[in-house]
């Protein structure tokens, strides 16, 4: 083979290598246009370490699931319409204004229980038996009902929650869903794990 040829043959290899890296990328965000499961560095200091997490690409409506402490922990970054439809729900839910404090730190008692009201972090396990709700941020879909404005549905035994983890009344489901510690390293990085400096 002459010296040319051979410099083609690899130029060949990296374009391929290069082509199937951005096709994967591509494919996860197609095949999972609201959710996006991501396997931080932090993945090897499960064991108990906060976990940083870069939150730049997260767009409006998606979910993006992190592991702390071997639970998944959910990011969800919510638009103007969503923090609308939320504040329409209070008469429908059991604990609204996150009264029962052993759910969430102090700085997430809030009306969007978060530090930041687009950016809504919480622990994805099912406080009536630890089952995975499933994401549901869909308008009055058949099998929830016209009166759901998105939020968590638990398959297990039918708990509901809204997109701030607020669960409603009359499910098996006692709580609303746990907000870990967390604070902001920068406006696009999250620590989970740490409480906000000046907390
Ligand atoms: S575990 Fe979620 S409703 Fe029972």
């Amino acid at each position: 083979m002459s010296g040319e040829e051979e410099v083609d043959k690899n130029k060949r290899r990296i374009l391929l290598a290069a082509a199937t890296a951005m096709g994967g990328i591509g494919a996860a965000y197609v095949a999972t246009p609201f959710i996006i499961s991501m396997d931080p560095s932090a993945r090897a200091e499960a064991a108990g370490a906060p976990v940083e997490v870069d939150i730049s690409k997260l767009q409006y409506g998606q979910l993006l699931t992190v592991e702390w402490r071997g639970k998944p922990v959910w990011i969800l970054r919510r638009d103007a319409e969503m923090l609308k439809n939320m504040m329409s729900l209070n008469d429908m839910l059991r604990d609204p204004h996150s009264d029962e404090l052993s759910q969430q730190p102090v700085y997430a008692k809030n009306d969007y229980r978060s530090l930041n009201k687009e950016y809504m972090v919480m622990i994805g396990i099912c406080t009536h038996l630890g089952c995975a709700p499933t994401f549901r941020p869909e308008l009055g879909p058949e099998d929830l009902g016209p009166e759901w404005k998105g939020g968590f549905f638990c398959p297990c035994h039918g708990s509901r929650y809204d997109l701030a983890g607020r669960v409603f009344a009359g499910v098996p489901a006692p709580s609303n869903l746990v907000v870990p510690p967390y604070r902001f390293v920068t406006s696009t990085r999250l620590l989970i794990g740490v409480d906000p400096e000046h907390a």
